[in-house]
């Protein structure tokens, strides 16, 4: 098994610590981690938690989401499928406690979730085995509720330190989520810690390349809504054109999956063309906003 150390300290929801600095999560961590747990947590259909269901159809109609679910068809599918994904209460809650603190990060989520529904709807078929993948998406970052709020939120270039606190949230979400599922063998636990590994090895948090359909899925989405959305280190985001272009970059580079940037390229067509009819330019047409401090290291650090 590689080997995963915790750079920081993995606090539940209620900031109990669950696993200190330093802990090498083995096998035997992660089965003790919720052997001590009296009763399985409650569970609760994620569009039934709270706002999500109204606060999801509001984040649709944003540019250029609005393109994208602009079929009425497709986005009914989506909420079919959606509406059937269950998680543990306490999962909801630690997703809706940004809802207040951090509201990029929860809506980030929700958007993740949404795009890896409509990716994977194209590439996998059977619908009871589509539901058991795209429940890994709303909590792909569930882990940043072990990264300090100043760092989540900073607008200046983070130091090392915050940046190496931020990387923390892979395997804090991988501890948690396995913690409150009650099984460390669980997809959503193995996306939270995989998403930011990348196919050329150049991710984190061991830079590997990860074999897995809905992490592919999940790190396009995750890589697209982050591009289009405004962040507090960004002030302007790209332009829906440039941040196609720039998932497509990276997809020739080898660095995220090229067929799953396809499909969401066509998905981004306004005459709907399947993804394996879908030609890709490679020419550039879009300005990417120069003001753009995402991965930059403060360099007074
Ligand atoms: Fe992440
Ligand atoms: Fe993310």
């Amino acid at each position: 098994m590689t080997d995963y150390r915790l750079t920081h300290p993995v606090t539940d929801r209620k900031g109990a610590t669950l696993l200190a600095t330093g802990t090498h999560l083995t096998h035997q961590v992660m089965e003790t981690l919720f052997s001590g747990q009296a009763a399985a947590n409650k569970t609760c259909r994620l569009l039934d938690y709270q706002q999500i269901r109204s606060d999801l159809l509001g984040f649709f109609a944003s540019s250029p989401y609005d393109l994208i679910f602009q079929d009425a068809r497709r986005q009914q599918e989506l909420l079919d499928i959606a509406g059937d994904v269950v998680l543990p209460e306490p999962v909801l809650e630690s997703l809706y406690h940004f809802r207040k603190l951090d509201f990029y990060t929860y809506r980030h989520a929700l958007l993740v979730f949404a795009l890896s529904i409509i990716i994977a709807r194209e590439l996998i078929d059977d619908r009871a085995a589509l539901l058991q993948e795209v429940m890994a998406g709303p909590t792909h970052d569930v882990g940043k509720l072990c990264v300090p709020l100043e760092v989540l939120t900073k607008e200046k270039p983070l130091t090392k330190a915050e940046h190496a606190h931020l990387r923390h949230h892979a395997l804090a979400g991988y501890v948690l989520l396995s913690y409150y599922f009650q099984d460390p063998g669980i997809l959503a636990a193995e996306v939270a810690r995989d998403h930011h590994e990348r196919r050329d090895g150049s991710g984190y948090p061991i830079g590997v390349s990860v074999d897995n359909l809905m992490i592919d899925i999940i790190m396009v989405s995750d890589v697209y809504d982050a591009l289009i959305s405004p962040r507090p280190y960004r002030p302007v985001s790209f332009d829906n054109r440039s941040a196609l272009e720039e998932l497509t970059r990276q997809a020739e580079a080898g660095i995220i999956s090229e067929i799953v940037a396809r499909v969401l390229v066509a998905l981004n067509r306004r005459s709907q063309p399947h993804f394996s009819r879908c030609v890709i330019s490679t020419e550039r047409r879009g300005s990417p906003p120069s003001k753009n401090l995402y991965g930059v290291i403060d360099p007074n650090d």
